[in-house]
């Protein structure tokens, strides 16, 4: 059975409050995916997280205590998304890999927030996808792929159909990590998919048709990160 991890941007799933409708959509297609795929599904802390982190920052709080913030923040999501999902999916988010390959080889739709400081659920999906040894990984973001420049503020931004991993790498290289701050991907996410060669896909998360286009090897808009 085919493997795939998904990576749910907080920016799709809260962009401001909980998008519930959003929601219920992701987990009637998690269900879906269920009887054909093993999956997996990594939820961002959006809207939730940065306010948290933020109040916190003007307080004085070191960056790893903002992390952890942000952790709790996506493992709400992760909690609200199972809830919704229903019994096909895990009760308790994993805290750990070993913890979420139990739950996947349990026959359970895995569904987690964030691990460790330093990095966003990003990084966790490449690192779930790696230990797991996936066969797809979705990055599930609120613009249709990898951009030159960002879509949101130029008009005439152009989507790469195809990008490959020294690329994508060399575009976020000089990001600096801070909680709560990471755009397209964090350069931890970026080395993984590149040191595993994790079959890699971006694109929106809003459109489920177009990701269904996409896992089934249909045309899709989005962009593929190449890497040999
Ligand atoms: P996100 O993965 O949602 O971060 O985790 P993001 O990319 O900044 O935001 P989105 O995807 O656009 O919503 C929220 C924050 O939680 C902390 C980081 O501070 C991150 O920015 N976090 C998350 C960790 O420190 N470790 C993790 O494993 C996950």
């Amino acid at each position: 059975m085919r493997k795939i991890v998904i990576s749910i941007g907080g920016s799709v799933l809260v962009p401001n409050d909980i998008d519930l409708e959003y929601a219920k959509k992701i987990a009637n297609f998690a269900n879906e995916l269920h009887e054909k795929y093993q999956l997996c599904i990594v939820a961002g802390g959006g809207k939730i997280a940065r306010k948290y982190i933020e109040i916190a920052r003007n307080f004085g709080a070191s960056e790893i205590f903002c992390d952890l913030i942000g952790i709790e923040a996506t493992r709400l999501n992760a909690r609200l998304l199972s809830a919704i999902i229903g019994k096909n999916a895990n009760i308790e988010p994993p805290r750990d890999f070993v913890a979420a390959l139990k739950a996947l080889n349990f026959g359970k739709i895995v569904v987690m927030g964030g691990t460790h400081p330093g990095h966003s659920t990003d990084a966790v999906s490449a690192l779930l996808a790696e230990y797991i040894n996936a066969d797809l990984l979705i990055n599930a973001t609120d613009v249709d792929g990898i951009y030159d420049k960002d879509p949101r503020k130029y008009k005439d931004a152009i989507l790469y159909e195809r990008l490959s991993v020294e690329q994508l790498v060399d575009m976020i290289k000089s990001q600096s990590i801070g909680a709560g701050k990471y755009k397209l991907i964090d350069i931890l996410a970026a080395k993984i998919i590149q040191r595993s060669k994790i079959k890699t896909i971006f694109l929106n998360g809003r459109n489920i048709e177009n990701m269904r286009n996409a896992i089934q090897g249909k045309e899709f808009v989005g962009t593929i990160v190449e890497n040999k």
